[in-house]
């Protein structure tokens, strides 16, 4: 409930605005005139894009004709797709120079607004615009030209409800000052423009003096200001370096319209997902800013003018949430209680999963699995691409390459391999085709403006047998969603597991802008619009249908869907991986910061194609990719058609042996994997993390994106150049200890260390868990295997592990275990206690492993259990491999402390005495 004090105060100087110019870098209408004379050439958003948006005709060229030809056909073709794309679709951008010039109003005076105890309310002849603390950390600001707001609709944000604030408002009348217990907003009423303060007063952002909102018939733009020392995060999808301020202030255009940008590069842009928030850092503080709005939007990060971050859509409301941290990953965890959070996976999908385009017949999808399991390589999902479906229709297959899929898919359960499907959005138009036929019956489908149902070529055309023209569920409607969601119901009885929805952009072939015309019809939830407004969410509705569909059909079980388009929000119905990359060392180095983007803006469940997807990887890059894969929260390997294998045994027996290593380390570290995807699944913040979000002081780490942090407590290096033998690695501030050698380092500088094919660097935190188990080959093979503590000294630490069944629901009601584990340590003696467990699941038995890193070997270790930790005994000293065989005991090699028990899921403590 808000509670309001108003206050009606005279005019007077409004302290968030007249501050402005001292922490702001000044700018003078003297700076303005010399940028805007000097400017430098600025990339059109849609033009410095080397997507490739028509690229499925190229594909089915590249089996024709020579690649080469291709390639250089390709280019060629993308220069006229994307001058017509920047035709059809990119309106101009109001700058500074065409608010002059081009037509484009800033919003002038407001009188004095209305508070109704929860919004204030402004209004004039230009328009209307609400300002709503939802919480003393989240603000609302909404601006519409029209005299009253329309429908209050949202496909991204799922909760308003935040709790509401304890507010005090002020209104006077030159401002209107809103106050809340950590936040001040100042609305400047003439011209309006408004600022957001902290509680000391310092301002963390402000719309630019000059121009605030502006508009230009349906099109509006918001510009703040940007400071020299304000890094800018997020974006969802985002190729290009990890802070958008990008190099030397350089400065990022970013745009929201998802598109099939096969063979995608470092500036490529836009990609396949739109998430339009952003994330600013400065000396440690973040807040983060969300534009709902699903047109076709774009973000100006200080590229067309330095000190001005301006963002804008081509229509439909201005609609952004201010979101105060000050800790970053508060700022994440407020922005995913507004648009919801990943739920928790199904263990399995956290193992190995192997892909290509496409695998089949059944013979040589079952030699894969075999493989596996013979050269004793750990996977646990087996996809299935376009190839097993009769012509390429959603919810079919070819019977002459897979004549009994039930058989199949219950053989390679059998063998610990869990089947992925794809189904992509484009059932075929063919009468006598069941999804066509309900679809037209249910009016399901996509409609032109004269009513009729679209059509449009994409994998269906491209059939060899029977080829032709495909129409497009209308997701939007949900009626629509529903029947589709009943569609899975067979691939379900035939033991599918999980659901690959691609091509969801979504993506059409014979189209100059690579997707469907921008006038088609959509129900809207019952408001019906045009593509141009559903488009962005079109993927991320798509994975909706799909996720709902699944939990109807297994209300129990966790779904699992992928899916390659999506909008703010879709975190709560499906994993994403970065699309159609390529096998080369760049791809793979942007891989990291791209993945890092996108958990910072709320998707923590993502990957990328590892190997590549477009090309072929050399034996050594495929092996470094595979290791970057291991901290991928989704792992897969994926490779386009018509390419030489690229399963990890493809690239000759030396490195089938690292491969194999590098998998196994995933498995082995599948406990602590698990643990940090379910702490996202609760808070939203990613277990990949960028450094800056783990160490937010540590102004050093602002731009790294070539090492992370996976969960708490692991610092990754990985290595990512061609013949690399040393890696350079910045450690931020404190102890840190080599995961492998347990050789300690002291943080807050740079340190190499040689590395061979098979390093990954990785170093623990001081007082860190590692929860650890044995490899093995799938997770199914999880249960009674030990679990084993990999703990890194520290005078004082804590952390807690989560375990539960890996598959089904009953979590939610209270079927999972929860400990808690702290350790202090001194010279005398090191002591490590594990809390009794939350939850009512318990693990089957198993023994418990602790392992840490000590310069001598200890003169004794004590386990005390029981109330108060009454019962206390003196474990075994055991030499050599006595421990392996012994029921409990500790032995000491190489620096490093292993003690063993049965872990009886019991409160207990260790003590080691030095
Ligand atoms: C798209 C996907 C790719 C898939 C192919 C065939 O290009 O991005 O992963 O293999 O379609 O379905």
């Amino acid at each position: 409930m808000l509670s309001a004090a108003v206050h009606i105060s005279g005019a007077g100087p409004v302290p968030g605005i007249m501050n402005l110019s001292q922490p702001l870098t000044p700018i003078s209408r003297a700076y303005l005139a010399k940028s805007l004379s000097n400017s430098k050439p600025v990339l059109h958003d849609a033009m410095k894009s080397n997507s490739c948006l028509n690229k499925k005709p190229i594909v089915k060229l590249r089996r024709e004709i020579n690649i080469s030809l291709v390639i250089a056909f390709g280019f060629c073709l993308i220069s006229i797709v994307l001058t017509a794309q920047a035709v059809v679709l990119v309106p101009p951008v109001s700058t500074r120079s065409n608010i002059a010039n081009g037509g484009w109003s800033s919003l002038g005076a407001m009188p004095a607004p209305a508070w109704d105890g929860k919004t204030l309310m402004f209004h004039n002849e230009q328009g209307t615009l609400a300002v709503t603390p939802l919480s003393d950390d989240v603000i609302r600001v909404r601006f519409t030209r029209a005299q009253a707001f329309g429908r209050d609709h949202s496909y991204a944000v799922v909760d308003r409800d935040l709790g509401g604030a304890n507010v005090v408002v002020g209104i006077g009348s030159d401002s209107t000052v809103l106050r809340t217990a950590t936040l001040k907003v100042t609305i400047q009423h003439d011209p309006l423009r408004i600022s957001f303060a902290n509680n000391p007063g310092e301002v963390l952002d402000a719309d630019d003096p000059d121009r605030g909102i502006s508009f230009v018939g349906n099109q509006f733009r918001d510009a703040k200001l940007l400071r020299d020392d304000e890094h800018v995060y997020g974006f969802g999808e985002k190729n290009g370096s990890l802070d958008k301020r990008g190099w030397q202030l350089g400065g990022y255009n970013l745009v929201m319209w998802n598109s099939d940008t096969y063979m995608h590069n470092s500036s490529t842009d836009p990609m396949y997902v739109a998430v339009p928030f952003l994330l600013v850092m400065r000396h440690g503080q973040a807040h983060g800013l969300f534009l709902d709005n699903t047109w076709r939007s774009s973000f100006d990060v200080g590229r067309e003018e330095p000190n001005l971050l301006t963002f804008g859509a081509v229509n439909g409301e201005l609609n952004y949430y201010f979101i105060n941290g000050p800790e970053p990953k508060k700022v994440i965890e407020r922005y995913t209680t507004l648009t919801g959070r990943m739920p928790l996976p199904p263990l399995w999908s956290l193992g190995y999963n192997q892909c290509r385009f496409s695998y089949f017949p059944e013979a040589r999808v079952r030699k894969i699995a075999d493989t596996f399991r013979k050269d004793k390589i750990p996977a646990d999902v087996i996809w299935l691409d376009i190839d097993y479906q009769d012509g390429f229709n959603p919810f079919t297959w070819d019977k002459d390459r897979f004549p009994d899929p039930k058989k199949m898919i219950s053989d390679l359960r059998a063998e610990g391999f869990h089947t992925v499907c794809i189904v992509d959005a484009h059932p075929k138009q063919q009468v006598g085709y069941a999804p066509y036929d309900e679809g037209m019956a249910g009016k399901f489908f996509v409609k032109k403006s004269d009513g009729s149902v679209y059509e449009g070529k994409v994998w269906p055309a491209n059939a060899a047998k029977n080829p032709g023209p495909s129409v497009f569920p209308d997701f939007s409607k949900p009626a629509a969603r529903l029947w589709w969601g009943w569609l899975y119901k067979d691939l379900l009885n035939l033991g599918v597991a999980g659901i690959w929805n691609d091509m969801n952009e979504p993506s059409v072939f014979d189209s100059v802008r690579g997707t469907m015309p921008p006038d088609l019809v959509f129900d809207n939830e019952g408001q019906p619009s045009t593509h141009l407004e559903l488009h962005n969410v079109y993927g991320q509705l798509m994975s909706r249908a799909t996720f709902e569909g699944l939990s109807q059909f297994r209300p129990n079980e966790r779904p699992f869907v992928l899916t390659r388009a999506s909008y703010a929000g879709g975190q709560r119905y499906a994993a994403v991986w970065t699309g159609d990359n390529t096998s080369d060392w760049s791809s793979m180095r942007q891989s990291i910061p791209t993945l890092l983007g996108m958990g910072l803006s709320g998707f923590p469940f993502v990957g990328a194609d590892i190997g590549g997807y477009a090309g072929m990887p050399s034996p050594e890059l495929y092996s470094r990719w595979l290791q970057v894969g291991v901290f991928s929260p989704f792992m897969r390997s994926h490779s386009e058609n018509g390419r030489p294998d690229k399963e990890p045994w493809a690239f000759g027996k030396k490195f089938e042996v690292i491969n194999r290593h590098i998998i196994e380390l995933r498995y082995e570290l599948l406990p602590y994997i698990y643990n940090a995807m379910q702490q996202a699944s609760q808070t939203g913040v990613p277990a990949l993390r960028p450094l800056f979000l783990e160490f937010p002081d540590d102004e050093k780490l602002a731009g790294t994106d070539d090492e992370f942090m996976f969960g708490d407590d692991l610092l990754v290096a990985p290595v990512l150049h061609e013949g690399m033998t040393e890696r350079e690695i910045y450690l931020p501030k404190g102890d840190w200890f080599d995961y492998s050698t347990g050789k300690q380092f002291t943080g807050g500088q740079k340190i190499k260390l040689p590395v061979t094919l098979d390093s990954i660097p990785m170093f623990v935190r001081a007082g860190g868990f590692i929860f650890r188990q044995p490899v093995v080959q799938s997770t199914d093979q999880m249960p009674g295997n030990p679990l084993k503590i990999l703990m890194a000294p520290a005078g004082k630490s804590e952390s807690s592990l989560y375990e539960d069944d890996g598959e089904t629901l009953d979590y939610r009601h209270g079927e999972f275990m929860k400990r808690r584990f702290h350790q202090t340590g001194d010279d005398q003696e090191t002591t490590i206690k594990i809390s009794a467990a939350d939850g009512s699941y318990r693990p089957v038995k198993r023994n418990l492993v602790l392992e840490t890193w000590m310069d001598h070997q200890p003169k004794s270790v004590t386990l005390l259990t029981g109330y108060e930790m009454a019962g206390k005994i003196l474990l075994p000293h055991l030499m050599g491999d006595a421990l392996a065989k012994s029921k409990s005991g500790w032995s000491f090699a190489d620096g490093r402390i292993t003690v063993k028990i049965n872990d009886g899921f019991k409160p207990m403590q260790f003590v080691i005495e030095r």
